[in-house]
């Protein structure tokens, strides 16, 4: 296993965006989760863990499309009842998913991809060597305009704890499923926004890499 402070070269070499594989299509609609199955939630807490080693096979649009569901999606009637909880049922918090073919936006609601920018942004979501090795980089962006309604003050602490909600249902998502996973808050947060050209109010708070294990053991 990797260390955390793996670095290598990736915070001297300056990452940079890369060309998309294959095409960007403007919109990817993903498979309607399945609601069911998976191991039992207490198995899942017993497996959860941070794993540093993935291998660089895709994830097809069935677990993605499971991934965000479980991340963040409508898990009730109202477009704003999600699976992670927020103050006042905010979810000032969007997902975003940096891909091969690059960069989008999960829209919960649709329960679709948006493409955000077509490039690979993967290696520019964390500062250690292995950033850009996933197959999926998960970004949780605040858009602090939704959070009129919260004192200023606690708007930073409110979306880092939302952030958090989320990235622990990645987690036991990935438990279950077998994936690997390392949450992430060591990388440049004003430079990823630039290049997720993000409007002035949002701003990244975590990442999260995904992907297989590079083998059995990781
Ligand atoms: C807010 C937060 C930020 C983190 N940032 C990083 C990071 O930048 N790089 C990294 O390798 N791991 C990061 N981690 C993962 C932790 O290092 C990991 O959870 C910790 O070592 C405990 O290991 P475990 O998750 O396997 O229990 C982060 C975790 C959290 C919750």
């Amino acid at each position: 296993m990797k260390p955390f402070f793996s670095l290598g070269n990736a915070l001297f070499k300056g990452a940079r965006p890369q060309p998309v594989v294959g095409d960007a299509p403007p919109r990817i609609v993903l498979p309607a989760a399945g609601r069911c199955g998976g191991r039992p939630i207490m198995e899942a807490f017993s497996l959860r863990r941070t794993t540093r080693d993935f291998a660089h096979t895709e994830l097809p649009d069935v677990l993605l499309g499971d991934l965000l569901w479980a991340a963040n999606g409508v898990n009730r009637e109202g477009d704003n009842d999600r699976t992670a909880p927020s103050a006042l049922g905010i979810h000032e918090i969007d997902v975003y998913a940096a891909l091969a073919r690059g960069l989008y936006k999960y829209e919960p609601t649709g329960h679709t991809l948006e493409l955000a920018v077509a490039q690979d942004l993967r290696g520019l979501t964390g500062y250690q060597d292995f950033a850009g090795e996933a197959p999926l980089d998960l970004v949780y962006v605040a858009d602090i305009s939704r959070m009129r309604d919260v004192p200023a003050q606690q708007r930073e602490t409110f979306s880092a704890a939302c952030a958090g909600a989320i990235v622990q249902n990645v987690y036991l998502f990935c438990a279950s499923a077998g994936l690997a996973v390392a949450a992430r808050g060591w990388f440049n947060r004003s430079m990823l926004a630039e290049h997720m050209r993000l409007r002035r109010h949002c701003m990244p708070v975590l990442a999260q890499m995904v992907g297989y294990p590079s083998s059995p053991d990781t």
